[in-house]
């Protein structure tokens, strides 16, 4: 097994650097166990024992032939890629690496004013990475506080806009403390996370409370170290894409998505125009927006699982669909933090 892996691992190596059909040609005679093989030491995943490894292969196996199975057809804006989710069955990933979920109680609602409403300055593309609005991707890990990472982006960006200057705020700080309504790795949402924050009297830095990927005890100390404040927070009006379109010009918006689908798990490039659901179940941030070549308008959206995912942690979802949700209902829940 040893020396028949070094000749593929050589094969692999050669097809990088020739052409793009080639390379996949000699990627597609590998076979499946070999790739298996490559992609564990690629992300550095170790399995307990055989029987695990089994389950994990043949889960790896169905994933790869539907990726290449979607990329095949052609037909889409986008396209699929192996990336360090691809040993998980759909179900798996999103009970790990999701998480937005409506709070125990009835959430507590914003003050129902949208002070974009009037908007009409709108340019047409817009990145605020560009503006330095935005922190590099960080990676939720397998703890479901999409929510935090929403909340927390949204708030870098408004921090950034209103003080000047970008500050990495904690997740972890939300995950361990903002335990009223929101459940850490179990989930929540993120106008709770604003409210947190804004009882809090704001959010400490990422170095001081740094992410662990875990449910932990509130440490007060670090709590109470305040680098970032907002002052309240409001809802774009439902199910408007023009309305989220006046909030990203002015900020980065918190956005519930439904990223349950296997296309969305497994993206890899270009616009992603579904198939997904509204069932909104994971929190992102809507970060800018433009247009492609062929005319296909997107919304791009920051997330929270690393780099290896979709564009550099990034995706861009169709923007203007024919449903008032928004592609996955990204229309249906924004919200964002007021300096
Ligand atoms: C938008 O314009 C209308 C009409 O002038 C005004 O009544 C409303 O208060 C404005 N909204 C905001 C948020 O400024």
């Amino acid at each position: 097994m040893a020396s028949n892996q070094c000749l593929w691992l050589a094969l692999l190596v050669l097809g990088v650097s020739a052409s793009g059909v080639a390379s996949r040609t000699i990627i597609s005679k590998v076979p499946m166990s070999v790739r298996h093989e490559l992609w564990m030491a690629q992300f550095g995943r170790v399995y307990k024992d055989a029987t695990e490894k089994e389950l994990r292969f043949k889960i790896f196996k169905d994933n790869v032939e539907y990726i290449e199975s979607v990329n095949n057809e052609g037909n889409r804006k986008y396209k699929l890629g192996i990336n360090h989710f691809t040993d998980l069955t759909k179900e798996e990933f999103k009970a790990t690496h999701t998480g937005f979920r409506p709070s125990k109680t009835a959430p507590k609602k914003a003050t129902g004013v949208f002070r974009y409403e009037n908007v009409t300055a709108v340019p047409a593309t817009l990145d605020w990475r560009t503006k330095g609005a935005v922190t590099p991707i960080k990676d939720q890990g397998q703890c479901g506080c999409c929510w935090a990472f929403s909340a927390v982006a949204a708030t870098e960006g408004i921090t950034k806009i209103s003080k000047g200057k970008l500050i990495s705020l904690s997740e972890q700080e939300l995950v361990d403390c903002d335990t009223e309504e929101d459940e850490g790795c179990n989930g929540g949402l993120m106008d709770d996370a604003f409210e947190f924050i804004i009882q809090n009297r704001g959010l400490t830095t990422e170095s001081n409370y740094p992410y662990k990927a875990a449910d932990g005890t509130c440490n007060s100390k670090k709590e109470s170290s305040h680098v970032a404040t907002i002052s309240g927070y409001e809802d774009v009006p439902a199910n408007s894409e023009s309305s989220l379109l006046k909030a990203v010009v002015n900020q980065p918006i918190s956005v519930a998505i439904d990223a349950s689908g296997p296309d969305f798990q497994h993206y890899s490039s270009g616009v992603f125009t579904g198939e997904c659901d509204t069932e909104l179940d994971h929190g992102v941030t809507a970060i800018g927006y433009g247009k492609t070549s062929d005319g296909t308008k997107y919304w791009l959206v920051k997330n929270s699982w690393g780099t290896s995912w979709g564009e550099n942690g990034y995706i861009r979802m169709e923007r203007d669909v024919d449903a008032a949700e928004g592609l996955c209902g990204i229309a249906m829940q924004a919200s964002y933090p007021t300096a």
